[in-house]
Formats: structure tokens, C-alpha cells, sequence
């Protein structure tokens, strides 16, 4: 019985596996082995601590917003709602706080929300959320047991990049997120979730591979593609695969 259940397991594992383009290898008598980029070492820390994100301040002492830093969730979803500090207010359906375990591990960082998620009120619920989820699959996590959230909580018109001033504005409820969810590693979903949590202009391809730290707080931070360039560039799957091992292998630490 258990076995089944064991077999059933690893079944839609390398189903996910195979989703997200990457061959499995299944030696007779041994588990099944995943085929992983040989140039991503399964822990790469650069010096125990993170050279960008070192320039950030704490996580929540560059807060420019001290109110925020004292809020419980209640008060910063509230808050974060009714928000109206940037442009951004004029166009969007909802705000789209962010989703999933309060207490998580794994906190995911992506961009913005986009059409799908201005409407649903939710991060990641389109193709590149799908991708997403057979991406977090495939490393044995489900959708339910991570957080979820955005650099950006409003849809920028027509999916453009976020402005620096919306980023600002938008920093102190992520900075208060993260406080709160206090996980073991953070996962940086793409170039604007990357350079805004580390303050760098370095680009995500240099970024990934390496576990940074985000700002001062010691929380491991892993870099990886976003799922909608990798829905757009399936070849990078396979980077983005060896950058989820890295994350794994670098949640498991005691929370700092
Ligand atoms: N892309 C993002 O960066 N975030 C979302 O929530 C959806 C798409």
C-alpha cells in the first residue's frame, strides 16, 4: 500500500518533471535521478553573506513607513488595500496581496500582478502560475504550503515594468510580508523580483546559482528565471530546475 502510494508519488513527479522539459533518468533498482546542471553547485554561498543585499539595510529598517513595520496581517492587508500612495491605484480591479502559508518555508517573489491576477485578486494564477505550480510540484511542494507574493501588489497598465517610485512605494508591505512569513529561504522569481530584493543592478543570469542573503536578515535568497520568460525560453527550464535544487537544498536550515 505504501509502496503504491510511494510509486504514485514519484509517478507525477516525473510527470511535472517531464511538464517542465526535463528528462529523468530512471536506473533499474535505483529512484528515479534527475538530471541537473553540473554547473550549479548544490550549495553556493557567496562568503556566508550576501554582498548586494547587504547594501539594503535591514529587512525592514530601510522601511520608509515605520507604522508598517508593527503591523500584524490584519492591519497590513488593510492597509496595503486601501493603498493609494502611487498611480497605480487608478487602474487596478483589486490589490493582489499575496497567497498561501503565513508560516511558510518557501516565500516566492515574483514581479507584478497581471491581468489574470488583478481580476482573481490572487499572484500567479495564469500560464506562467501553471508553470509555477508544476515547478513547485516537481520539487515536492504544493501551491498551499509556500507564500506567494509580488514586488508590485497593482497591475501596471498593459504588464509594463514597475517604476522605481511604484517599487518604493510598494517596498514596506513586501519588507513587512517577509518579516511576518519569517521562511527559510526565499525563491526570487525573475529580474525585477531579484534586483529589488538584493538592490542591485546585476543581471538575473549572474544572479542565479548563488544563495545571497536578503538584506540583513540572514533569510537565504535563490534567484531564478520567472516562469513567464521560461514559458517563452523552455530551454532554460533546465537552469531554472538546478536553481530550485539549490533553493531546497538551502531551506532546511533553522529559521534565522
Ligand atoms: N507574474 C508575476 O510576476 N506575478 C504574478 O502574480 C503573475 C505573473
Amino acid at each position: 500500500m505504501a509502496g503504491n502510494v510511494h510509486r504514485a508519488a514519484r509517478g507525477s513527479r516525473v510527470a511535472y518533471l517531464g511538464a517542465m522539459g526535463i528528462q529523468v533518468w530512471a536506473n533499474r533498482g535505483t529512484p528515479a535521478a534527475v538530471a541537473v546542471d553540473p554547473a550549479v553547485p548544490a550549495t553556493a554561498l557567496v562568503g556566508g553573506a550576501a554582498v548586494a543585499g547587504a547594501a539594503a539595510g535591514g529587512a525592514e529598517s530601510g522601511n520608509s513607513r515605520p507604522e508598517i513595520t508593527h503591523m500584524d496581517w490584519e492591519a497590513l492587508q488593510q492597509t496595503a488595500g486601501d493603498c493609494r500612495l502611487c498611480e497605480l491605484h487608478g487602474s487596478r480591479t483589486q490589490v493582489v496581496f499575496g497567497v498561501g502559508d503565513r508560516g511558510a518555508d518557501w516565500l516566492l517573489v515574483g514581479e507584478a500582478p497581471g491581468k489574470d491576477e488583478d481580476l482573481q485578486g490572487e499572484p500567479f494564477v495564469g500560464r506562467a502560475g501553471q508553470l509555477l505550480n508544476a515547478m513547485l510540484q516537481a520539487a515536492g511542494l504544493r501551491r498551499e504550503q509556500v507564500y506567494i507574493a509580488n514586488i508590485l501588489k497593482c497591475r501596471p497598465p498593459n504588464n509594463r515594468d514597475p517604476r522605481p517610485e511604484e517599487v518604493l512605494c510598494c517596498e514596506p508591505y513586501l519588507a513587512r510580508q517577509i518579516a511576518l512569513v519569517r521562511p527559510r529561504i526565499i525563491l526570487a522569481l525573475g529580474r525585477v523580483a531579484a534586483q529589488n530584493l538584493l538592490k542591485t543592478d546585476t543581471p538575473i543570469g549572474k544572479l542565479r546559482g548563488t544563495v545571497h542573503r536578503y538584506a540583513d536578515t540572514g533569510i537565504a535568497l535563490v534567484a531564478t528565471y520567472h516562469p513567464a520568460y521560461l514559458l517563452r525560453s523552455p530551454l532554460d527550464k533546465r537552469k531554472a530546475w538546478a536553481d530550485l535544487r539549490l533553493a531546497l537544498a538551502n531551506a532546511k536550515g533553522p529559521t534565522p
